[in-house]
């Protein structure tokens, strides 16, 4: 039998940092208020000119080194993102250009915040079936572009980012299910309702990109939504919920990851958290929170890892992974 392994990962921040402070100095708001609602306490915001694409670029070199991997042998590109640089070529494609090599498939997954979740799905399935080797997978958004920057209730809760990791096919156990899910009846609770085919609208600022949210309702759905992915994924796997080492959550809201902890009885010692620097990030979000815990050495080889995303759509889904 042939699984798939992480054999490396790696991520990228802007430079420009963005506080609640800031914030509050361009809508009413404070810092006690978006703190206290979300965890949230600063974003990293690209720089006029920084792309998807360039975040994921810095990302991916970092994850192969971390693998020993070259560029040149990957084999495949899967890239998780909801902000693309351009409408077509899709960001892989790019991003295969800048790492230098050619001729590998690469393809674009949009599944909003639980982009890199639906990602490594498909990279672990090209894996398992033994069409590929060594995959590169990758979730990177600049979704401030996408924020209206007068509206309060959204502005406050998104950053920019990417993570990435390189996939390699082993014999030992590394990723032990993937479980995805979407409800696109639920769609206009979290959307941006513009596109190529329904069209622009001209009058408004930015074309009408802007990102639309029912926050209330989204939470419900978060939490009921991951409790149920939580459950199947232990129940795929024959796993106590105590058998989990790490939980490695979308980091939308701190509330909604306390939430999904508790029902799998864990302690947030052992809940990797990012939203409180990072801001949601969609896509980027969970390998940023797997690069970084890793790296400060709290992930370690043979544990089992727990990894969750929901968002737009509704999409949600799970990875449950032996590191
Ligand atoms: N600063 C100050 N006050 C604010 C702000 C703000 N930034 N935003 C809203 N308010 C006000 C509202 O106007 C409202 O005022 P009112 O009572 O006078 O009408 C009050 O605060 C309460 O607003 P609610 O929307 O009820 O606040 P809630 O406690 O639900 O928190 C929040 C809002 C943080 C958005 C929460 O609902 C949430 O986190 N939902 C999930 C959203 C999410 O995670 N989305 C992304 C997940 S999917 C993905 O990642 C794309």
């Amino acid at each position: 039998r042939i699984y798939s392994r992480i054999a490396g990962t790696g991520s990228y921040l802007p430079s420009k940092v963005l506080t609640n402070d800031d914030l509050s100095k361009i809508v009413d708001t404070s810092d006690e208020w978006i703190a206290s609602r979300t965890g949230i306490r600063e974003r990293h915001i690209a720089a006029e000119g920084e792309t998807t694409v360039d975040l994921a670029t810095h990302a991916s070199q970092r994850a192969l080194e971390a693998a020993d991997v070259s560029a040149d042998e990957i084999d495949l590109i899967v890239f998780g993102t909801t902000t693309p640089d351009l409408i077509f070529p899709s960001s892989a494609c790019l991003l295969q250009q800048r790492l230098g090599i050619a001729g590998c498939g690469a393809f674009d997954v949009n599944a909003a915040c639980s982009g890199f979740l639906y990602a490594l799905s498909v990279a672990d399935k090209f894996i398992r079936c033994g069409d590929a080797k060594t995959v590169l997978v990758v979730g990177s958004e600049t979704l401030t572009r996408m924020v209206d920057w007068t509206e309060r209730e959204t502005c406050v809760l998104f950053g920019d980012g990417a993570g990435a990791v390189v996939l390699k096919a082993d014999a030992e156990t590394g990723i032990l299910s993937t479980h995805l899910h979407a409800d696109g009846a639920k769609k206009e609770l979290l959307w941006n309702p513009v596109g190529v085919s329904v069209g622009f609208d001209e009058h408004a600022k930015n074309a009408g990109v802007r990102i639309r949210m029912t926050g209330s309702d989204v939470f419900k759905y978060a939490v009921k939504a991951l409790d149920s992915v939580v459950e199947e994924t232990l129940e795929a796997n024959g796993l106590d919920r105590h058998d989990i080492d790490w939980l490695i959550p979308h980091q939308a809201n701190l509330r909604i990851i306390e939430a999904t902890a508790k029902r799998l009885d864990m302690p947030m010692e052992r809940v990797v958290v990012t939203v409180d620097k990072h801001g949601n990030t969609s896509s980027g979000s969970v390998p940023l929170a797997l690069d970084e815990a890793v790296r400060s050495g709290r992930v370690q080889r043979g544990q089992l890892l727990l990894l969750e995303a929901f968002g737009g759509g509704f999409t949600w889904g799970s990875a449950l992974l032996r590191y």
